[in-house]
């Protein structure tokens, strides 16, 4: 089977530098979710038609099962679908999707196609309450489909019919090639229009049939923000209906958004106001608080993220507590029984099992032993304007307060940091250093008074 998709619209109504159907929802380019719904169907190949502007579209979502048609100018979609013929094979069926109609799902075309067999048109169609704007399904006495006429070219009783052509059909490709080269433009739009077919193949004794979406929602389209919006929030319910299938607890299914793939292990619950992007694992038992970020991570079991944090390209192990406020970035792997407080922000840094960093701490570029402690306000000074430097920080070491690392530097095993250190050699292991003037009183000293005037 062959996939064309329509993608040549240019998205006026957006109002956006961005071309439409790269517009995206749950994270990712509307046209990337039709493509990856076609991929999934078995699609031999997939023929994407791009408009003026869309070289942008073709240059983000390239792949080697993809082949181009630019349509321009843009003369309907009859006319779009000729675009894509010559870099179809010569028989087999083609499957038509819109760029700009996200949400088609996989079982709903897989029936389309099933209905469709290798001879027949199928259509896909749906019964709206109110039908303006959208072709109509045209059926004779018998209820068979005979043609589909648009909106604009509608007697009155024909827009009646509340039967809907969603623009999704599967066709005969060598049949599709005749009746395409047969379009005129002679209607009230003067476009070519692909739904000019399906007449054509009613003269020519090819059966037509119409199937429903499994829900309506899967057909709609996009054609500004308002609309790309609430897409969105149907995309994120179903995710959330699937976490919650799967015994995910979310305190409100309406309150998460997930912008890529989330896995999660059992009992794994999830507060409100959460956002996960690109690929995040929590394995059994992670609990996440109100208002946190997740980026790219992997939580070990029974990890707690508290809430506002914000986890991004980090792995954990078991039972780490991270957050309130905290921020781990890129690199951060910490290994099981780790505390990180309220801004505490960990970047490209290891930190082994049972350490803990409770308060307002900065540990970039650092190898972090076992039962560390690090006190409040510990600075890793990892830069020097130039060049980026690691502390190592070794097992059972105690980091007082206030301690600014000047890398490269190493604390030693079991060394204690007295507060208010600013480490500009190594401490020695097990012992402590400190680096800071004496504290002195000076007796019988008065506070200055005003002069008077
Ligand atoms: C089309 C159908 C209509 C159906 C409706 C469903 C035709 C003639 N009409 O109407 O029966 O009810 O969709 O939404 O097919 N496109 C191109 N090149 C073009 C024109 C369109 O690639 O020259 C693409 C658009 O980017 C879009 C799709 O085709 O993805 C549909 O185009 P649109 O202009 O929205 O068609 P409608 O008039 O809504
Ligand atoms: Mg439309």
């Amino acid at each position: 089977m062959e996939v064309i998709v329509l993608a040549a619209g240019k998205g006026t109504r957006m109002n956006s530098a961005l071309p439409k159907v790269l517009q995206p929802l749950a994270g990712r380019p509307m046209l990337a979710h039709v493509l990856d719904t076609a991929r999934q169907l078995g699609s031999t190949r997939i023929c994407v038609v791009y408009g003026h502007g869309g070289e942008v579209v073709r240059e983000r979502l390239d792949a080697p099962d993809l082949a181009w048609a630019l349509q321009e100018p843009q003369l309907g979609t009859g006319h779009a679908a000729q675009q894509a013929l010559p870099q179809l094979a010569d028989d087999g069926i083609a499957l038509v999707l819109y760029g700009d109609v996200p949400l088609i799902g996989q079982a709903t075309l897989g029936r389309l196609v099933a209905a469709a067999g290798d001879r027949r048109l199928a259509l896909l169609t749906v019964e709206l309450i109110d039908p303006t704007g959208y072709g109509r399904i045209i059926r004779d006495g018998q209820g068979r489909v005979q043609r589909i006429v648009e909106q604009k070219d509608a007697s009155p009783e024909e827009l009646q019919v509340r039967e809907v052509n969603t623009g999704i059909l599967v066709a005969p490709i060598a049949r599709l090639r005749g009746w395409l080269s047969q379009l005129s433009n002679d209607n009230a739009q003067g476009e070519y229009y692909l739904t000019d077919i399906i007449g054509m193949a009613v003269a020519d004794d090819v059966e037509v049939v119409a199937e429903r979406p499994d829900h309506v929602s899967e057909t709609l389209g996009v054609n500004n923000k308002a609309q790309l919006a609430e897409l969105e929030r149907i995309h994120q319910r179903d995710i959330a209906e699937r976490l919650m299938a799967g015994g995910v607890t979310l305190l409100d299914p309406a309150r998460i958004d997930v912008r890529g793939t989330l896995n999660c292990g059992r009992d794994v619950e999830i507060d409100v106001n959460c956002v996960f992007e690109g690929e995040v694992t929590l394995a059994d038992g992670v609990r996440i608080g109100a208002h946190c970020v997740v980026r790219n991570a992997r939580l070990g079991a029974g990890t707690r993220l508290a809430p506002f944090s914000h986890v991004e390209d980090t792995v954990t192990g078991k039972a780490c507590v991270i957050g309130p406020y905290a921020r781990t970035r890129p690199g951060t792997e910490l290994a099981d029984d780790v505390h990180l407080g309220n801004f505490v922000e960990v970047k490209n840094s290891k930190v082994a099992s049972h350490s803990k960093a409770n308060h307002l701490a900065y540990v970039g570029d650092a190898d972090v032993g076992e039962r560390v402690n690090i006190g409040a306000g510990t600075i890793t000074c990892n830069y020097d304007g130039a060049n980026k430097y690691r502390t190592v920080i070794e097992d059972d070491a105690f980091i007082g307060s206030d301690t600014q690392l000047v890398a490269p530097v190493t604390v030693g095993k079991g060394a204690t940091l007295g507060a208010g250190t600013t480490l500009s050699r190594d401490a020695p292991a097990g012992q402590l250093t400190v680096s800071r003037a004496r504290q002195t009183t000076i007796p019988g000293w008065k506070r200055p008074v005003k002069n008077p005037k």
